[in-house]
C-alpha cells in the first residue's frame, strides 16, 4: 500500500517548489539537467520543455491556482510559436514529449482551440518521420540521413500524440503509424531475456532489421535503465490505446527484468548490466518505471510490479527528494547520459514523471493522461 500521508507531503512540496520556479524561470524554461540541483533557464528548443509545462498542468489540476494555468498557457503559445518557425522540430521525432504535455494537456484541460490545432500541426509533422519499408519512426537527424536509419525505444512515449490526433481528427492515418511503430519497436528493441537495446537499426534499402545499438547505456549488448523504464511505460501505453494483448506479456517481461536488476534501495543504476557498487543511479527511470506500472495496472492487477512501484516511490520520497537540499529540481541523482560524461543531478524528466506518478496515486489512478 502506498502511504498515503507521504504522498500528500511529496506531493506538497512538489507543487510549491513548481510554484517557486515561476519567477526564476519567467519567459524561459529549466535545462534538462541541473548543475549542482539548480536548473540554469533555456529558451524553447530542444527536447524536454514541455517536461516543466507539464508540471505546471499537474499542479493547476491539483490545487486550480491560475498561476500554474496561465504559464502553462504561455507556454501553449511558445510551442505554437516554435512549430510554426520550425524551431528544432525537424530533426526529431521528440515533438510527442513536447506537445503532448503541453498544447493537448492544454487542450484536454481547457478545451483551447489553438492548443489543439498546434498540437494537430505537431502529430502532422511526427508522422512524416515514418519509414514504412522498416515500419518505424526515425528518430534523429535528417530524413536523408542513412546512418541514422534507425529507431529508439524513447520514442514510445512520442507515439499518445498520434494516438490522440486521430481520436481528434477521425482519421487512422496517425494511430496505424503508431501501431506500427509500436509493435516493430516492441519486437526488435526487446530482447528474448526482455533487457532492452537503446535504438535499432534498419537497412535503409530494404527497411529489413539490421542491429541494435546503445546511445546513452553502458554498452550495445547492456540494458540501459531508462530505456528499459521506456518500454515499461511504452508497452502499457500502447496496450491502453489498443488492447492488443500481445502488448501484455511484454509488458510484464520487461516489468519483471527492471524489478530483478533493482539495487537494495529500489532505485537502479543508470545502466542494469550493475545490480551492486558504487555505479551512479538514475532515479528517473524508476520515476517512469512506476508510471508505466501504474498505467498498466488500470487493465491488469500485479501484485509483484504494484509492490515494486510502491517501494520505488517510497525509495525516491525518503531518499532522493530535494527537501533537504537547496535545488529548483524534485528528485536528486537522475542520469542523462553517463557516456557523455554526466553526473547524477536532478532531470526535468525525472521530476515529471515523479510528480505524475504521485498524482496517479493522488487520485486513485484516475488521473487522465495528457499522453
Ligand atoms: N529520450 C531521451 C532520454 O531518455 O534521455
Amino acid at each position: 500500500m502506498f502511504d498515503i500521508n507521504k504522498i500528500d507531503s511529496a506531493l506538497k512540496y512538489c507543487i510549491d517548489k513548481e510554484r517557486d520556479n515561476i519567477p526564476i524561470f519567467g519567459g524561459l524554461y529549466p535545462c534538462p539537467q541541473s548543475r549542482a540541483n539548480l536548473y540554469d533557464a533555456q529558451t524553447n528548443y530542444d527536447w524536454t520543455n514541455s517536461f516543466y509545462s507539464g508540471m505546471l498542468w499537474l499542479a493547476y489540476e491539483m490545487t486550480k491556482d491560475e498561476c500554474f494555468k496561465n504559464k502553462a498557457k504561455e507556454h501553449s503559445r511558445d510551442f505554437r510559436s516554435r512549430i510554426e518557425n520550425r524551431l528544432d522540430t525537424l530533426e526529431t521525432h521528440d515533438i510527442g514529449f513536447l506537445y503532448s504535455l503541453s498544447c493537448v494537456a492544454d487542450y484536454k484541460l481547457t478545451g483551447d482551440e489553438s492548443a489543439k490545432e498546434t498540437a494537430l500541426m505537431a502529430a502532422e509533422l511526427l508522422i512524416k518521420r515514418f519509414r514504412p519499408e522498416g515500419g518505424f519512426i526515425q528518430a534523429w537527424g535528417s530524413l536523408d540521413d542513412d546512418s541514422n536509419y534507425r529507431l529508439i525505444i524513447d520514442c514510445l512515449l512520442n507515439l499518445p500524440l498520434l494516438f490522440w490526433a486521430s481520436e481528434i481528427t477521425g482519421d487512422n492515418k496517425y494511430r496505424d503509424i503508431a501501431v506500427t511503430h509500436a509493435h516493430t519497436a516492441l519486437k526488435y528493441a526487446v530482447r528474448d531475456d526482455f533487457t532492452t537495446y537503446h535504438t535499432f537499426y534498419f537497412d535503409p534499402e530494404t527497411g529489413a532489421p539490421s542491429r541494435g545499438e546503445t546511445c546513452q547505456g553502458y554498452s550495445d549488448s547492456s540494458c540501459w535503465a531508462r530505456g528499459q523504464a521506456w518500454g515499461i511505460y511504452g508497452s502499457a501505453l500502447a496496450y491502453s490505446y489498443t488492447g492488443d494483448e500481445s502488448f501484455i506479456p511484454i509488458h510484464n517481461g520487461v516489468t519483471d527484468l527492471f524489478i530483478s536488476r533493482l539495487p537494495g534501495d529500489d532505485v537502479p543504476y543508470w545502466d542494469m548490466v550493475f545490480t551492486e557498487g558504487d555505479e551512479p543511479r538514475d532515479t528517473s527511470a524508476a520515476a517512469i518505471a512506476i508510471c508505466g506500472i501504474l498505467e498498466m495496472s488500470k487493465h491488469i492487477k500485479n501484485e509483484k510490479h504494484m509492490k515494486a512501484a510502491e517501494r520505488m516511490l517510497a525509495s525516491l520520497i525518503g531518499g532522493y527528494m530535494t527537501d533537504k537540499i537547496t535545488s529548483t529540481g524534485l528528485l536528486t541523482d537522475a542520469m542523462y547520459s553517463r557516456p557523455n560524461g554526466d553526473h547524477p543531478e536532478c532531470n526535468i524528466w525525472g521530476d515529471y514523471y515523479f510528480m505524475e506518478a504521485l498524482v496517479r496515486i493522488k487520485t486513485d489512478n484516475e488521473w487522465k493522461m495528457y499522453w
